[in-house]
């Protein structure tokens, strides 16, 4: 796909840009972030500003900073950051048809709001969950619910915003999910993920954006902490526990 929905993440400089989230390294450091893969990762420690910087993206692509649908419109604790006054998002000139905001601690919302949704039979004769795979998300494993969304809901010719979508999957539903990146992508969508995963990171050609003290760095998948130790662990754990466990 030549056409990308979001082809540039700018940060514009302002007055009062004190405390969080501008106090947060990754947002200090932020100046110009050019997507050019359809799929783009944002890694890095916890706490170093993923969730922020993802958040102030889906905001600034339409969506409710609580996720969802853009037609989702709830809301249940208004703790969002003001980061996305302050970046400019350079659009392709197509628009995307369809879109997701999925956060990381607020799927069960998100289902409520479809189960909510689906109480009112008012699109185009479908009962609104039929879109969902027929089947409430409280009533499957969260990582049950999470393919659904992504193999029913998720249409293509769309922005998919999500954050740690790993954290639902075993590691088969994690090679089940890039399958399904990869269709998505044939369809014409674009996907912004905040993960830890060194599986869905493997994602063949993806732009991997690390969040890093020093700055904002791209790096190929082998040059990634997640890659390195899990690598380094699996390959040889017996060494690596022994140094962990030790007794002082
Ligand atoms: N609403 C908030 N108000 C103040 N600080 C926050 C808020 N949300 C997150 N933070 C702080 O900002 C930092 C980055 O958070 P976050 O973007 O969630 O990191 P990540 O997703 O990379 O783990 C954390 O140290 C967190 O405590
Ligand atoms: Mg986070």
């Amino acid at each position: 796909m030549n056409t990308l929905y979001l082809r540039e993440i700018r940060r514009r400089q302002g007055p009062e840009q004190k405390g969080y989230p501008f106090s947060l390294p990754a947002v200090q450091h932020l100046n110009k972030l050019t997507l050019s893969s359809p799929v783009t990762f944002f890694i890095g420690e916890n706490g170093a500003g993923k969730s922020t910087l993802l958040e102030a993206v889906a905001v600034g692509c339409g969506f409710n900073p609580e996720g969802g649908s853009k037609n989702f419109s709830f809301s249940s604790a208004d703790t969002h950051s003001s980061l996305h006054e302050w970046l400019t998002l350079v659009k392709g000139p197509v628009r995307p048809k369809d879109g997701f905001f999925l956060r990381a601690e607020s799927f069960y919302n998100v289902a409520s709001e479809v189960d909510r949704l689906s109480d009112m039979p008012v699109f185009s004769g479908r009962n609104y969950l039929d879109y969902f795979g027929g089947v409430s998300l409280h009533e499957q494993s969260h990582g049950e619910s999470f393919m659904a969304l992504m193999i029913h809901r998720f249409w293509g010719k769309g922005v998919y915003i999500l954050d740690e979508p790993e954290a639902a999957l075993s590691p088969t539903r994690q090679l089940a999910m890039l399958a399904r990146i990869a269709q998505l992508v044939r369809e014409d969508s674009q996907f912004i993920i905040a993960t830890h995963s060194p599986i869905l990171m493997a994602y063949p050609g993806a732009q991997i954006f690390s969040l890093e003290e020093k700055g904002i760095f791209e790096m190929n998948w082998e040059e990634t902490e997640h890659y390195k130790i899990t690598r380094r662990f699996l390959e040889n754990p017996g060494p690596m526990l022994r140094e962990l466990m030790r007794e002082e």
